[in-house]
């Protein structure tokens, strides 16, 4: 299967300034930093600057600075005379000469090797590469677009790369949003990449699957969300539950770690039983999991009889079923009709929200007090009868 691409998909206002500012900045020769954490599209703006450029026609050459081995970037960047060195069998040219009258992207800039970022600064400065072997230089007119997710300025301060070429290649400086702050953005570009594998047409996405997708703190960022979508729309039939995409999303703050992660409910549960009793608040703290992710879990946890959910003053808590044996939990529906009972209006969402039960659940027992005439529907939810 190809991925397909994508173009840049955002309306949330950081989002459109973004492009904004991208747009400007294409038009003009200015060497662009872009930098952002991964996954944030750097290197889809590189290419947005290239295409919105005048010379969108010429070459595009992009490289990965750190993919290659230092040994063989200097002439991969700079080409080669036959000769030059054992395995130089022809003349080659380099990259710079090839994106001539083009653009450049110089990408994961902050692990240049040092000795190379001098030779690339002097380009910048001169206008003109010298392959490896050759004592004749080339001019050439490329505008350079870098990107890093590494804070260059703390590199500089350790000296690992040079300030004077971080000013350099800084003349207009992109910072990409992380898709925590733009919310908005989100569910547009979830529907964007679902929309674009035809294998995946009609997949739905339903509302705790999207209500998940905003809590979510995707510290891979949009590569993450791409990731997991797609995972999800795999597992589900139709239409895709939060249940679908839980099980691929890391489950802490954390970006991946190396270590293989426990399923997170398996992790819920023996964080519940080790606390007892415990408030979701209480929770988010302890595991840094957002709250409806841990929302939906211990309502299917109540749903199947493991937790109870304590109302009795001190605010809503939660314990493992199993630490409060002498009490039989009550069915859900006996459970709903107590806490009608007791409200002088209620609705339907409530009922379901503060029992742990499904909307229809509660809706049914609802009806049934109405048939009785216990309760009666007031236009807003459902008060006691006075009659
Ligand atoms: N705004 C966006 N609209 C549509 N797709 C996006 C957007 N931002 C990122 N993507 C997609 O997310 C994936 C990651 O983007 P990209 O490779 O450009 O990120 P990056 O910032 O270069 O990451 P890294 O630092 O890890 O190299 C790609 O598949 C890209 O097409
Ligand atoms: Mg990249």
């Amino acid at each position: 299967m190809t991925s397909p691409s994508f173009t840049i998909i955002g309306s949330s206002k950081i989002m459109r300034e973004t492009l904004a500012k991208a747009e400007r900045v294409a038009r003009t020769s200015l060497p662009v930093m872009v930098t952002g954490e991964t996954g944030t599209g750097k290197e889809l703006f590189a290419r947005f600057l290239h295409d919105h450029s005048p010379w969108a026609e010429r070459p595009y050459v992009a490289i990965n600075c750190a993919a290659i081995p230092s040994e063989l970037l200097e002439s991969e960047l700079f080409g080669h005379k036959k000769g030059a060195f054992s395995g130089a069998q022809a003349d080659r040219d380099g990259l710079f000469v090839q994106a001539d009258g083009g653009t450049l992207f110089l990408d994961e800039i902050g692990d240049m090797p040092l000795p190379l970022q001098a030779k690339i600064l002097r380009v910048l400065q001169e206008g003109e590469v010298r392959p490896l072997g050759d004592n004749r230089v080339r001019k050439v007119n490329v505008r350079i677009v870098a990107a890093t997710h590494r804070d260059l300025n703390e590199l500089v301060a350790q000296g690992k790369f040079r300030e004077d070429l971080m000013f350099r290649l800084r003349g207009y400086a992109l910072h990409l949003p992380p898709l925590r702050e733009r919310e908005r953005d989100v569910i547009s570009l979830a529907r964007a990449i679902l929309r674009s594998y035809p294998e995946f047409a009609g997949k739905q996405m339903s509302r705790d699957l999207q209500e998940l997708l905003l809590a979510y703190s995707w510290p891979g960022n949009v590569r993450e969300l791409r990731n997991v979508i797609l995972a999800a729309a795999v597992d589900a039939s139709r239409t895709m539950e939060a249940q679908h995409l839980l099980p691929h999303l890391s489950g802490t703050d954390a970006p991946s770690t190396v270590a293989p992660v426990r399923p997170l409910k398996e992790r819920l549960w023996s964080v519940l039983q080790q606390v007892g009793e415990v408030t979701l608040a209480h929770l988010h703290n302890l595991m840094r999991i957002p709250k409806p992710t841990l929302h939906y879990h211990i309502k299917n946890m109540i749903q199947q009889g493991k937790l109870r959910r304590l109302t009795d003053g001190g605010g809503v808590r939660f314990v493992p079923a199993n630490d409060d044996a002498e009490q039989p939990t009550p069915e859900p529906s006996t459970a709903a009709v107590q806490v009608v009972e007791k409200a002088v209006r209620i609705t339907c969402q409530q009922v379901a929200s503060t029992v742990g039960i499904p909307i229809r659940t509660a809706g049914r027992v609802l009806a049934m007090l109405v048939n009785q005439g216990i309760m009666a529907p007031d236009g807003v939810g459902f008060r006691p009868c006075r009659c």
